[in-house]
């Protein structure tokens, strides 16, 4: 049994059922033992899962092409970038190598900030960045980081869709909805109904129209994820001018709600083999579950951030791709290497669907 199981063991053996969202919390980010801890777990063909990053650098090419026309249309003395979730560094890298080819004027009034809580992180992204690494400050949370805000763009790419998410389902015959908790069973961890579920985890759930509930099947199984609408809200909150994106797996609410979801949309990847298994082998393989982007854009709405578009990760780079064509003419012609990394980026059957892009902005 690795660490993590047997510290996962433990606090299921004192409170006998914790909640899936802690089994998660554990199981990807405990100091030390957690998947997203552990060195050897870089995206990538030798990795558990692929991201756009690990396709090459023309995605953190095109996003600094983007980013670079939104901070220039700022027009501000100083201005951040702000990156969340970066993992061992290659976007950052990617970004800030490219932003000094592009607009080298640029690059005396930008600020790379990396918001990363782990230290052993933050020294990963340390070693990828190099030289470049004088241009970018980490802060462990948004509290530490400056109170005069940000004015520019703050961005993450898979960092909500892997976050913590409560696991709910549906109690047809009691008419609400139940938390899906983790117990042991017969030397292995199994699925068992909370006693108690905190209403307010619920959240849009829970104003489901009452004809829809009414034919809701028992036990349908979806997830809501309150750490990703608090970050989002403390990261609009600093926004002072500019854009607010997020690239994930994701939805829109009502996409959550049909019969070939009634499983939810939680699943786990080993060397590239997608699992249901959620509960084997904690520590090893990377958990993820779609984003509800309806909730993400309307908590940014509440903190007054506009809605510019919510795209599938095609539409969106396929247009910065126009934009490069166009400004820089035959200039711009890509090897084949190049053209392989887009369609890699944009296909269907790749990363162009099932990634979604969500830009909101301040002014
Ligand atoms: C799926 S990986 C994505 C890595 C990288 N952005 C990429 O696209 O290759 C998710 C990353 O988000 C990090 N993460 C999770 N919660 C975080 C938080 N609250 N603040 C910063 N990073 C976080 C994880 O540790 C992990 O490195």
């Amino acid at each position: 049994m690795s660490d993590i199981n047997e510290i996962i063991l433990k606090e299921v053996l004192v409170k006998g059922i914790i909640p899936f969202s802690r089994f998660m919390e554990l199981a990807l980010y405990c100091p030390k033992f957690g998947y997203y801890e552990r060195q050897d777990v870089s995206p990538g063909r030798k990795g558990d899962f692929y991201t756009s990053v690990s396709v090459g650098a023309l995605f953190g090419e095109l996003l600094a092409f983007q980013f670079s026309e939104w901070l220039y249309a700022l027009s501000v003395a100083k201005c951040q970038i702000v990156e969340a979730g970066a993992h061992d560094g290659r976007l950052a890298r990617d970004i800030l190598q490219e932003i000094k080819v592009l607009q080298p004027q640029l690059s005396d009034n930008l600020e790379y900030w990396i918001i990363e809580p782990s230290e052993a992180r933050q020294g990963w992204q340390a070693d990828t960045l190099g030289e470049l690494a004088r241009s970018v400050r980490w802060y462990r949370s948004w509290q530490e980081t400056p109170e005069t805000g940000v004015n520019g763009v703050i961005f993450s790419n898979e960092l909500l869709d892997a976050m913590p998410v409560h696991r709910m389902g549906w109690d047809a015959s009691e008419r609400k909805w139940f938390e899906w908790g983790v117990i042991l069973e017969g030397g292995r961890f199994a699925w068992s109904r909370m006693p108690q579920t905190n209403p307010e985890i619920g959240g849009a759930l829970l104003e489901l129209p009452q004809e829809f509930t009414a034919v809701l099947p028992d036990e349908f199984t979806t997830e809501v994820c309150p750490v990703a609408l608090n970050w989002w809200r403390q990261a609009a909150g600093k926004l002072k001018s500019g854009k607010l994106l997020a690239i994930d797996y994701g939805l829109t609410a009502d996409q959550f709600l049909t019969p070939a979801r009634r499983n939810g949309t939680l699943r786990s990847y080993y060397r590239h083999h997608q699992s249901d298994d959620l509960l084997a082998d904690a520590g090893n393989q990377d958990i993820t579950a779609h984003v509800n982007f309806s909730a993400v854009q309307k908590t940014g709405e509440s903190q007054g951030l506009k809605t510019e578009g919510l795209w599938s990760q095609a539409q969106f780079l396929t247009r910065i791709a126009g934009r490069i064509f166009e400004r820089k003419g035959h200039h711009a012609a890509w090897n084949s290497g190049k053209v392989r990394q887009f369609q890699t980026l944009t296909h269907p059957e790749h990363l162009g669907e099932s990634f979604r892009v969500l830009v909101q902005s301040a002014e």
